[in-house]
């Protein structure tokens, strides 16, 4: 059910949301200890199982934070998105599709088996690990740092500041990381990398050890809510096309083998990161009735305990609670 029948959308009922939010981040809260904080990454392993924090911004810049807001992470496989979106505008849509699918897997983020059973003529999507290697192995750029380069120039734009590299998590990924060595070789043989795999996978790791925090994830959710467009400045960021593309992916494989899940039960465009991040996004909503940022949200999350699938477990059930409650749902 939708909360009564306030006016949402003066800032009077900002403090009402504030106290919806922070009674529901105490509540779910509780169930970051039914996960765990991924480990196969050895450094991660340092992340506090019991945060959780959540900041969303909306199209008029209000912004509801809290619990543990400020508590920076990195951004992991939330970054394939933005890869994804930096090849689009670099090669054009169409180059990119010819070289990455766009249909769910099923599977763990990280699985060879699908596609060496399938023997499919590209990876299945960019946001697994084999598709988010090829991406980057379509980046323009002779080294890991040149083919990055443009995503911190987009990360820049979005954001207001340049964010940096984790060197700990970035060396402790990259020291680590047999099966993404595996599944990368496996793309070489195939052929579907476009250029040197050590340097794909270089920027591969780079890129998932870029530091950002749960305000970052909601500008660039609310960017992307916004059809790639700045709201405060209607500057295009993003092109309509590929912002549109880019929540597609996410709506259907950004939550890996929970998608369908997520999908039925929250109803908004989000992509997980095994560091414990949430990004998500609600477009504005047509409605007699008023309700929450019904002018469209972008949602950042965190919450490092995770489930089986690599998402962050409270994190998902708060977003599936105010999703509900606030009529979120695309559908
Ligand atoms: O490739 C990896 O295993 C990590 N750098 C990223 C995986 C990830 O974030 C999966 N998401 N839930």
């Amino acid at each position: 059910m939708v909360q009564g029948a306030t006016n949402w959308n003066t800032e009077s009922t900002e403090e009402w949301l504030q106290q919806y939010v922070d009674d529901w981040i105490a509540f779910y809260r509780k169930h970051t200890h039914e996960g765990e904080v991924a480990s196969y990454i050895p450094v991660l392993q340092e992340a506090n199982a019991d945060h959780l924090g959540i900041s969303i911004i909306g199209k008029n810049g209000t912004n509801i934070r809290s619990g543990d807001t400020d508590v920076p992470f990195t951004i992991q496989s939330i970054s394939k998105v933005l890869t994804f979106i930096v090849a689009c505008m670099e090669r054009g849509i169409s180059y990119v599709l010819d070289r990455v699918d766009v249909e769910p897997t099923g599977e763990a983020f990280n699985s060879i088996m699908h596609l060496e059973m399938k023997q499919v003529k590209k990876p299945f999507n960019p946001l697994v690990n084999a598709g988010a290697i090829t991406v980057a192995s379509l980046l323009e750029g002779k080294s890991s740092d040149q083919k990055l380069e443009p995503l911190f120039e987009l990360l820049e734009k979005m954001l207001g500041y340049r964010p940096h590299l984790d060197i700990d998590v970035y060396e402790s990924e990259r020291d680590t990381s047999m099966r993404n060595r595996a599944i990368g070789y496996y793309l070489l043989e195939m052929g579907y990398l476009e250029s040197d795999l050590n340097i794909s996978l270089e920027a591969y790791f780079k890129q998932c050890s870029i530091e950002v925090t749960i305000d970052d994830l909601a500008k660039i959710g609310m960017i992307l809510a916004n059809d790639g467009f700045d709201p405060s400045t209607d500057e295009e960021i993003i092109p309509r096309q590929v912002a549109r593309l880019a929540k597609a992916l996410m709506l259907t494989c950004g939550m890996y083998d929970a998608s369908g899940k997520f999908a039925a039960y929250v109803g908004i465009p989000a992509k997980s990161g095994v560091a414990g991040g949430i990004i998500a996004l609600a477009p504005a909503r047509v409605r007699d009735e008023e309700l929450p940022f019904i002018d469209g949200c972008g949602i950042g999350v965190y919450g490092p305990a995770l489930d089986k699938q690599g998402n962050s477990i409270a994190g998902i059930r708060l977003l599936r609670h105010i999703a509900n409650k606030w009529d979120l749902s695309i559908f």
